[in-house]
């Protein structure tokens, strides 16, 4: 396994749609392999294989067990993820991104989804994930088509700069940007 350089914004790939796994090689697992190793030693809670510069469509996806975080402290693999549903609800929380380093901003997500896809031995894969899973999801699966978190924002200025590093754990440790307004 090793730990892959992730692009950042600027990098066009970012903006590019992931085309979609054919087959599941042994080359496609060394790439989940080294997409979960980047994850961890980033600190990461998510991460879609665009940014280790694969536009193929996986992303992997694991939160630190936290009893107030229904589906944490699991390890999620999805080959080919589709949102199938989400619901009219939505809740705005902030967002971070290891492709956006220093900055975290305020985004609408539904609170609840359903994602069906392929698990990393081919197997069809359903979940239905609500809350702070369901973000990240749709934050993970929006990589996977070209859309980042800033093109999201709940409006232009809901965007603030914190310190690198803790891009994806503002919403999930509560902890509040440098320059936060008011
Ligand atoms: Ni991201």
């Amino acid at each position: 396994m090793a730990v892959l350089p992730v692009i950042t914004v600027g990098d066009p790939r970012l903006r590019q749609r992931s085309r979609p796994v054919e087959h599941i090689t042994p080359e496609v697992q060394r790439l989940i392999d080294d997409m979960i190793e980047t994850m961890h030693a980033n600190d990461g809670i998510g991460l879609a294989a665009v940014q280790v510069g694969e536009l193929r469509q996986i992303v992997v996806i694991e939160v630190p067990a936290d009893e107030e975080i229904a589906g944490s402290g699991q390890r999620y693999v999805v080959i080919n993820p589709e949102i199938v549903r989400a619901s009219q609800e939505e809740e705005i929380g902030l967002e971070g991104c290891l492709s956006v380093p220093g900055y975290a901003g305020d985004v609408a997500r539904s609170v609840s989804i359903f994602v069906r896809g392929l698990d990393r031995r081919g197997q069809k894969l359903r979940l239905r994930l609500n809350g702070f899973m369901a973000r990240v999801f749709q934050h993970e699966i929006d990589h996977t088509r070209g859309v980042l978190y800033i093109d999201r924002l709940v409006a232009p200025d809901r965007i603030w700069r914190v310190q690198e590093g803790t891009e994806e754990h503002v919403e999930q440790e509560g902890v509040l940007p440098e320059n936060a307004p008011g």
